[in-house]
């Protein structure tokens, strides 16, 4: 059942049923405070422009008209003309009985849509470092709930397999191995080792020339060439598995669909463009010319997508991409996520796949960018000594501070804490608690602005942070623990007396809100803070309302442990899908 959906149907019918015009618009929104009941319908103010009546006479015939007995107590006109909705404390009662018993929680399928979700898509030249944590996180979260909201799901991790640099990395691993050395010890580092290749390629006669041979022997598909290339791949997708398993990500091998992979298809995609009139010479190189982006001076934008030499780019590699995902795939939509920082190359790569009928007209292309990830400095995040930070490196150390915060804890708690945590149980929420922190500090950020990298702010119980939610949870479960009752099928009748009763019902009831708003904006963060708002209501309502204190009667009792309920299983699926673990004691 969708709230906002339901009212909102109640509405429309209304305004036709008082003859406002099919395209009247219906505002409807969350009331911002108690007072006005929980929802405002602001729809009699343009209704009344239209129409050239007096707003309040408006409001009152919608009043008149609506069909909402079954759903709403008293409905208010205030203001020059907002209609307050004051939902009926029974039927939102009866509706969080219903989903309880649901396994989705009341939370209907949107009709199914073939999505691609391109993310992580690290450069496998060299080490995953932190600007692909976010690509990584962020898609994840989109990935899986538009899983749970019924869509068909294709990850693909577009990796950066192929290109030049990889002429100058083979010829260096070449000399490597024919000193015996083996393709894991001598990658052991990446950044080593590309470090050592650029120099080499930089400084060393002849190396250059050896480096660019080996790009044209690798695609040409030169056996001995290719043999290397792969001994690269392997250990370096390796290094991104090492980081996905860390993580907690769902990506597997079976998503790796590389830049390499479009190889075959590059020659063909080029041709098309050429056909189209859209790619032509230009001193050597082929280029699409793009006018509707043109400069001040009126000078089109180019768009190139092969290079003099023959050598194909990052550009061709995405137009063949747009025609396996668009025409082969079907996708409805393809979202990828990148740093803001590409917007521009992906405007170009629409509107230039666009005019090559490579994307139909019902297919959407849409780039997720994201701000970038600052130190405490303001300035982009780097080391102590100013190289980048391995994503390796970092999550180890989250995992180390989280290890020391929940070692204090348990010793603070020692006594009052009824789990007794063993030290083998600590390490694991440590784990738990410190991955889940700096996801979820990067999730709960507006997804296109740039944000600060704070350790202390990411680890702190309070706050919109993971460990302020996973306790949260964690309060919920001890609550039924001490109850001695199986939260996972208590089945009461729901009384919704007290107003911190209503406000968290409401809440939860405003799950799948969120959720639809998450996978059409592909934003996280939207899902994050309902959860937040979620785990504050609940604080509250279990201050003023007690479960387990001697003198609460038991139809009070049961009523509140399936709020209590409701709420545990609505964080859990929240975090789930955000990829957020929970556990049961912490
Ligand atoms: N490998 C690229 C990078 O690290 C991201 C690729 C994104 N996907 C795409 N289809 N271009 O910046």
């Amino acid at each position: 059942m969708n709230l906002q959906s339901v009212l909102l149907s109640r509405f429309k019918n209304a305004l036709s049923k008082i003859g406002a015009p099919e395209n009247a618009p219906t505002p409807l929104g969350k009331s911002t405070r108690p007072e006005f009941g929980e929802y405002q319908f602001n729809g009699a103010m343009a209704l009344a422009k239209i129409l050239r009546q007096k707003p309040r006479d408006i409001a009152e015939k919608i009043v008149e008209a609506v069909e909402i007995n079954d759903i709403a107590e008293k409905l208010e006109i205030a203001g020059p003309g907002f209609i307050n909705i004051h939902l009926k404390s029974e039927w939102m009662a009866e509706q969080l009985e219903n989903a309880i018993k649901d396994a989705r929680l009341g939370v209907e399928k949107q009709p199914t849509q073939t999505v691609v979700v391109d993310y992580s898509s690290p450069n496998l030249a060299k080490e995953m470092h932190v600007g692909h944590l976010r690509s990584t996180i962020i898609g994840d979260a989109v990935a899986r709930a538009l899983e749970f909201m019924g869509h068909k799901v294709i990850r693909q991790n577009h990796m950066g397999d192929w290109g030049t640099q990889f002429g100058m990395l083979l010829a260096h691993l070449n000399d490597k191995l024919a000193s015996n050395e083996v393709a894991e010890t001598a990658l052991s580092d990446l950044e080593d080792f590309y470090r050592e290749a650029k120099v080499r390629f930089d400084n060393e006669d002849g190396f250059a020339d050896r480096a660019r041979e080996y790009v044209v022997k690798l695609q040409g598909g030169d056996e001995q060439c290719l043999k290397l290339w792969h001994q690269f791949i392997d250990v370096s997708v390796a290094h991104s598995e090492e980081v996905y398993e860390k993580l907690g990500v769902s990506l597997t091998r079976d998503d790796i669909m590389g830049e390499s992979a479009y190889n075959p298809d590059l020659n063909a995609t080029l041709s098309a463009l050429q056909e189209k009139g859209l790619a032509v010479e230009d001193q050597g190189a082929q280029v699409v010319f793009l006018n509707e982006l043109a400069d001040k001076e009126g000078n089109p934008a180019v768009y190139i997508v092969q290079k003099s030499g023959g050598g194909f780019l990052y550009s061709t590699t995405d137009q063949a991409a747009i025609r396996y995902r668009c025409q082969k795939l079907n996708a409805d939509r393809t979202l990828i996520f990148t740093d803001a920082r590409q917007a521009l190359h992906f405007k170009q790569t629409e509107i230039v796949a666009r005019k090559a009928g490579f994307i139909a007209e019902n297919q959407s292309y849409e780039h997720c960018p994201f701000g970038m990830m600052l130190g405490q400095d303001g300035k982009p995040f780097k080391t102590r000594s100013g190289s980048t930070v391995k994503l390796a490196d970092l999550l180890d150390e989250a995992v180390e501070r989280a290890e020391k915060l929940i070692r204090a804890r348990a010793d603070k708690l020692d006594g009052a804490n009824e789990a007794g945590l063993s030290e083998v149980e600590q390490k694991e929420i440590a784990r738990k608690v410190g991955i889940s922190a700096v996801k979820y500090a990067d999730l709960s950020k507006n997804r296109t602005t740039d944000y600060i990298f704070n350790w202390d702010t990411m680890l702190s119980f309070e706050g919109n942070t993971a460990p302020y939610l996973q306790y949260a949870y964690t309060r919920v479960q001890s609550i039924f623990r001490k109850a001695g009752v199986d939260p996972q099928s208590v089945n009461f009748a729901i009384n919704l007396g007290e107003a911190q009763e209503r406000v968290l019902a409401v809440k939860l009831l405003q799950y799948v809100e969120s959720l639809n708003q998450l996978v059409s904006e592909a934003t996280p963060h939207v899902l994050c803070s309902y959860l937040y708002e979620l785990a504050s209501c609940f604080m509250t309502f279990y201050e003023a309302c007690p479960i387990l204190k001697d003198g609460v009667e038991t139809d009070k009792k049961e009523s509140r442990l399936m709020l209590a309920a409701m709420t545990a299983k609505t964080l859990k699926s929240g975090l789930d899908l955000l990829g957020i673990d929970t556990m049961e004691k912490m």
